[in-house]
């Protein structure tokens, strides 16, 4: 049974309002002191998926990095990855891999190496596809208001940020980016409140 089960069950909560918040807020605070965060690669289960999320260095020199960020986080994805890095040559020459050949690749090595690159790695259950439909169409222009690019950008070429755009491009992306030990397993105690108990 799942503390928020147990809760409704004890009383503490009914309807999903909290009857005695300060029982609520012990019993969340007891399961979070009282089994740690467990750093297994077993923890990436029940379907869950993650995702290469990468805030360009336009998205970082205007200051949207934690608007990102807290789009992630509000949706309910689980951060496991984080690190602001100058990106090379190298690196980018193989995540663009299929872009190299294109005419328009120097512009974009330009552009990507210009500045400070923030990537993540984010969790969840079709985090691949949920991710793609909040960043919106790769050309602004056709970006619904309400995406990042939507909202934040106007231009192909400065289009603010990155996301993998299948389950195989993460995960050759994600050990592009980051080094095994650089991504952190956890588990959020919220989980049955953002989730269905058995998916
Ligand atoms: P692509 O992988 O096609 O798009 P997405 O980022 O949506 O997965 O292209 C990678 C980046 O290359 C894109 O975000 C911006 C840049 N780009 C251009 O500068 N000009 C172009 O015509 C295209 C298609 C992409």
């Amino acid at each position: 049974m799942s503390l928020w089960q147990r809760c409704v069950s004890s009383g503490i909560l009914q309807h999903g309002r909290c009857l005695r918040r300060r029982v609520w807020d012990q019993a969340l605070v007891s399961k979070f002191t009282s089994s740690p965060p467990r750093r297994t690669q077993s923890s990436v289960a029940g379907g869950a998926e993650r995702t290469l999320i990468a805030v360009k260095p336009d998205g970082v020199q205007r200051r949207h990095v934690g608007q990102i960020i807290q789009r992630f986080e509000q949706r309910g994805f689980k951060l496991v990855g984080l690190k602001m890095l100058q990106a090379s040559d190298g690196l980018l020459s193989q995540h663009y891999c299929q872009l190299v050949q294109k005419p328009f690749y120097p512009n974009l090595l330009h552009y990507m190496t210009s500045g400070p690159v923030v990537a993540m790695v984010w969790e969840g259950q079709n985090v691949v596809q949920s991710s793609r439909r909040m960043v919106g169409p790769t050309n602004p222009v056709e970006a619904q208001p309400g995406t990042v690019r939507g909202d934040f950008s106007l231009h192909t070429s400065r289009n603010v940020v990155h996301a993998s755009d299948s389950v195989e491009g993460a995960q050759r992306e994600i050990q592009l980016w980051f080094e095994g030990k650089e991504l952190l397993n956890w588990d959020c105690f919220d989980h049955s409140l953002t989730y269905k108990e058995d998916e």
